[in-house]
């Protein structure tokens, strides 16, 4: 009897190691714990056990059961710690994905336009959005109560503080705070009283230039914004610079180049006159110079202007500039880069 019980012993402890799954241990279970399992049918036996050897067969008995009820609790505990791996991984579930953000299309077109520009040795300026009259307005040569200042409908924040309406004052800045040679891009935002529509917004971003020197003449002009509109648009295209006036420029110009939508025969972007309109631009004017304290008989200088949504929206060939702001990511996915 005794050596039943051992071999009992070792069988089931060999048994439970090899339990993998709930459903081997509620076999394990049936099989030696149960009302008529191995365990009880030992016991079943101990009546046939000679009466001396009863208490000791009895004791052994008992702890078998005991060792093996715990043992099985044990095993139970630990799957329940642990559910089973099939629960836990499918191998044939997809991966999850991460999602990179990207750059919105109007910063990738301003890095595109600066890298350009700091290529050919400008640098990079910054100023403030909130400007007083005398830097957005007067030192731009925008005499007080003169007509061309309604050009550009203003947010007043007081009499004298505004939100700047270009980013020509950042080049007032740069002027007052440095000697020539002077050659900075200026981008930022801009604010203007407009009524928002598909081609304009209250508020949107400018990039400007500012070229400053002894001896820079309309050829330097010229020569720079040509090359900058062959490396940003291609080089195959065509373009035409017409006269117009700024106060803070003179000689003006706007530089126009043939649509690129419908290569110069006219569509609904280029308001079927096969040109759009994508810079102004001028040799600085005297005036402004003086205000800033550099001597106009010996320094000229160029400057230009263009407005970065107007040129994403072309580039891009999205027909309402507001979608920019939606901040939709069906829209925002497309340009990813
Ligand atoms: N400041 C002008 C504007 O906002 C753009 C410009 C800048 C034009 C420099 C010419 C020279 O409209």
């Amino acid at each position: 009897m005794q050596q039943d019980i051992d071999q009992l012993r070792r069988q089931a402890e060999d048994d439970l190691a090899a339990v993998t799954t709930e459903q081997m241990l509620e076999e394990f279970r049936i099989k030696y714990l149960a009302r008529k399992g191995l365990i009880a049918v030992l016991f079943d036996r101990l009546k046939t056990v000679e009466s001396s050897q009863k208490p000791l067969m009895g004791r052994l008995l008992n702890e078998l059961r005991g060792t093996t009820n715990a043992l099985f609790r044990e095993k139970q505990e630990s799957f329940q710690r642990r559910p089973s791996q099939a629960t836990t991984l499918d191998l044939t579930l997809p991966g999850r994905t991460k999602f990179l953000g990207t750059k919105h299309p109007l910063t990738q077109t301003m890095d595109e336009i600066k890298a350009i520009f700091v290529s050919m040795g400008f640098g990079i300026a910054d100023g403030p959005e909130i400007e007083d009259d005398y830097h957005n307005f007067e030192a731009l040569n925008f005499p007080p109560d003169h007509p061309a200042r309604d050009t550009q409908d203003t947010f007043f924040l007081s009499k004298k503080a505004l939100l700047r309406t270009h980013t020509s004052p950042v080049q007032i800045r740069v002027m007052e705070n440095n000697r020539p040679p002077v050659r900075v891009i200026c981008p930022g935002k801009v604010f203007r009283n407009e009524a928002v529509s598909s081609r304009s917004l209250a508020t949107f971003h400018q990039i400007e230039g500012l070229y400053v020197d002894k001896g820079v003449t309309f050829s330097d002009l010229k020569g720079t914004l040509i090359s900058f509109i062959k490396q940003f648009y291609g080089s195959g295209l065509k373009y035409k610079f017409r006269p117009t006036f700024f106060p803070f420029t003179e000689p003006s110009a706007d530089i126009y180049i043939t649509c690129f939508i419908c290569n110069g025969k006219g569509c609904k972007m280029c308001k079927h006159g096969g040109w759009l309109e994508i810079l102004g631009c001028g040799m600085v004017d005297p005036n402004v110079f003086k205000f800033v304290g550099y001597d106009p008989e010996v320094y000229t200088g160029f400057a230009f202007g263009m407005g970065i949504e107007r040129i994403a929206a072309l580039r891009f060939g999205v027909d309402d500039i507001r979608l920019f702001y939606e901040n939709d990511i069906r829209f925002l996915n497309q340009f990813m880069t």
